[in-house]
């Protein structure tokens, strides 16, 4: 039995076990072939925050695969009146075969997957989007055909998915480099995990400079979700840091340009980088149920 909270929860090996099936899975969904690898299997969803892409694409993937999703927002259980988390994983183990949870708190899906006796994925938390990374390397992968002599940049917040990103980028090998404002850099911890790991991760501050030679750029919203009040700060802190074209021209001409979404047009990237030839986020998003079922499989399958 294993959980996904981290993404450094999962070695290269099984990561790359993980991006084979969800190719594999890809291609048969295309051509209307559908097993069902988790047929009786449910997946309890549990939601503190909002979501698009995360409920929808876990929620098909279940049934594609033959199983049941269950969409519990955390104020329609018990735990938004106060039962302990150790006790609603305890009940929930003996009810479906996995559990995904996104709350702001990442320590909650760490004490959630330490009382649980079935595997805990983590759907997004403060710190970490194991799920999101998934996805892009894929992508990545799709697009650039290999993992390894990627120069990857990050453009804006050092938020959850560029910790996660730091990470993976860590176990697979691609060189990546942040590019933050002062005092809004990645969880320091996670970058000298990634660098123990053997990491090539650097920081520039400049964006024009990072970006040079760049194969992927990828950026998230300024303001993540559960830091609404510090929005009109960021706004102000953030500006330089904004993926537009006269950026996206300072990286390499086949450059790919990455977003989790939800993304802001005119904010942290422009209307014409997002409708670009460039910007892959369609696929992006859409590799989020293939991975996932990839995910599902791996953890709750036989
Ligand atoms: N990228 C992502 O996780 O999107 P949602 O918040 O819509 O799930
Ligand atoms: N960094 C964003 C990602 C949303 C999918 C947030 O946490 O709100």
């Amino acid at each position: 039995m294993k959980h996904l909270v981290s993404i450094a929860d999962l070695d290269r090996d099984e990561i790359e076990e993980i991006l084979d099936l969800a190719d594999r899975l890809k291609s048969e969904r295309y051509k209307g072939m559908i097993a069902e690898y988790l047929k009786n299997k449910s997946l309890a969803m549990i939601f503190e925050l909002p979501s698009t892409r995360t409920r929808v694409s876990f929620e098909v993937a279940m049934s594609d695969l033959g199983g049941h999703a269950l969409y519990l927002g955390w104020n329609d259980l018990q735990l938004g009146r106060g039962e302990p988390i150790k006790d609603t994983a305890r009940v929930l183990s003996r009810y479906v075969h996995g559990v995904m949870i996104r709350a702001r708190n990442h320590s909650i899906i760490k004490e959630f997957a330490e009382h649980s006796s079935i595997p805990v994925i983590n759907g997004l938390s403060n710190l970490e989007h194991p799920c999101q990374i998934l996805a892009d390397l894929m992508t990545i992968r799709e697009y650039k055909g290999t993992l390894s002599k990627i120069k990857l940049v990050w453009v804006g917040d050092g938020n959850n998915v560029c910790n996660s990103l730091i990470l993976a980028s860590s176990i697979m090998g691609i060189s990546m480099v942040y590019s933050t404002p002062p005092g809004y850099e990645p969880n320091q911890e996670i970058v000298e995990k990634a660098k123990s790991l053997g990491g090539d991760i650097a920081y520039v501050r400049e964006p024009d400079e990072a970006v040079a030679g760049a194969d992927v750029i990828y950026t998230d919203v300024w303001t993540s979700m559960g830091q609404e009040e510090e929005r009109e700060k960021r706004l102000k802190i953030f500006r330089e840091y904004q993926v537009n074209t006269s950026l996206v021209e300072k990286a390499n001409e086949d450059v790919i340009v990455l977003h989790c979404l939800p993304a802001h047009r005119g904010e942290e990237i422009t209307d014409e980088v997002m409708e670009s030839s460039n910007s892959v986020v369609y696929d992006q998003a859409e590799n989020r149920l293939h991975a996932q079922k990839a995910i599902l499989v791996k953890l709750l399958g036989e």
